[in-house]
C-alpha cells in the first residue's frame, strides 16, 4: 500500500477581514511550517486570497480558493475563473461544498465541470461529497456520495485523479460538533476508495487522498487520522483560529 501523505485544508469561509486573514496565515505559518511531513492548506474569503497567498509565498502551506466558475473568462459577473485564482497565488479550490450544493444551487455536474477546468490549469480540485441527515436515516448516504463522487471524477483523466483531493463532509456533522465515529466516516471512506478503484484503477486509488470534514477538533482528529482509508480533514470552524488549526496539523506530536 502507498503511504499517502495527509493534507489538512482549513476552510475559513465567509469569514475574516484582510488584516485578519493574513495575520492568521501569520501565525499559522509560524506553528505549522516545521511539520514536513503534512501538507497544510487554508481556505480564506476570495478578498484575502491574494495577500494570503503572498505571505504564504515562501512558505510550505499552500492557498486554496473556496469555489470557482469552470470558465476562463468572460460575462459571468460575480465569478472568478481558475485562472484568476492560479494568478494571485491558488494551489487549490473546494468545489462542491455542501453550503454551494445547497444554498447556491450547484449540481453534481458543475462540480465535474469545475474539477476539470481547475486541472485544466494546473490546480487541485478538493472535491466535496456527503449526505443530509436524511438521506443517511433513509440508508441512502453511499448512493448519494458515489453519485457525487462518480460525476466530480467524471471528466479526469487517471492521472489527474491522482492529484485530486476528495473530502468526505456529512452535512449533518458540518459546523454543529456532531463528529462522524471514526467507523462511520472509515466506512464511507473505503467504499469512495472502493469506486475510485472501479473508476480508474486500484493503483490510482490507492493513491488519492480522502478528508474527512465536518466538526473536526483537535480533540477528534487522532482518532480520525488513525482510520486507514482516512488520509487528512477539511476543517471550518476550529480553522479560525491558529491554536486549535495547528494542533489538529500536529495530531500525531503531543508537545505541539
Ligand atoms: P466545520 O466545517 O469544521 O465547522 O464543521 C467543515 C466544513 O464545512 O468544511
Amino acid at each position: 500500500m502507498t503511504t499517502r501523505r495527509p493534507i489538512i485544508a482549513g476552510n475559513w469561509k465567509m469569514n475574516l477581514g484582510v488584516a485578519e486573514g493574513v495575520a492568521l496565515a501569520s501565525e499559522i505559518r509560524n506553528r505549522c511550517s516545521r511539520f514536513r511531513d503534512i501538507d497544510v492548506v487554508v481556505a480564506p474569503a476570495a478578498t484575502s486570497l491574494y495577500p494570503v497567498a503572498q505571505r504564504l509565498a515562501d512558505s510550505p502551506i499552500g492557498v486554496a480558493a473556496q469555489n470557482c466558475h469552470a470558465e476562463d473568462k468572460g460575462a459571468f459577473t460575480g465569478e472568478l475563473s481558475p485562472v484568476q485564482l492560479a494568478d494571485v497565488g491558488c494551489r487549490y479550490v473546494i468545489v462542491g461544498h455542501s453550503e454551494r450544493r445547497a444554498l447556491f444551487g450547484e449540481t453534481d455536474e458543475g462540480v465535474g465541470k469545475k474539477a476539470r477546468a481547475l486541472h485544466d490549469h494546473g490546480l487541485i480540485p478538493i472535491v466535496c461529497v456527503g449526505e443530509s441527515l436524511a438521506e443517511r436515516e433513509a440508508g441512502e448516504t453511499l448512493d448519494v456520495v458515489l453519485r457525487q463522487l462518480d460525476a466530480g471524477l467524471a471528466g479526469l483523466q487517471p492521472d489527474e485523479i491522482v492529484r485530486t483531493v476528495v473530502a468526505y463532509e456529512p452535512v449533518w456533522a458540518i459546523g454543529t460538533g456532531r463528529t462522524a465515529t471514526p467507523a462511520q466516516a472509515q466506512d464511507v471512506h473505503a467504499a469512495l476508495r472502493k469506486r475510485i478503484a472501479e473508476l480508474a484503477s486500484p493503483a490510482v486509488a490507492d493513491k488519492v487522498r480522502l478528508q474527512y470534514g465536518g466538526s473536526v477538533k483537535p480533540d477528534n482528529i487522532a482518532a480520525l487520522m488513525a482510520q486507514p482509508d482516512i488520509d487528512g480533514a477539511l476543517v471550518g470552524g476550529a480553522s479560525l483560529t491558529a491554536d486549535s488549526f495547528a494542533r489538529i496539523v500536529a495530531y500525531e506530536n503531543k508537545d505541539a
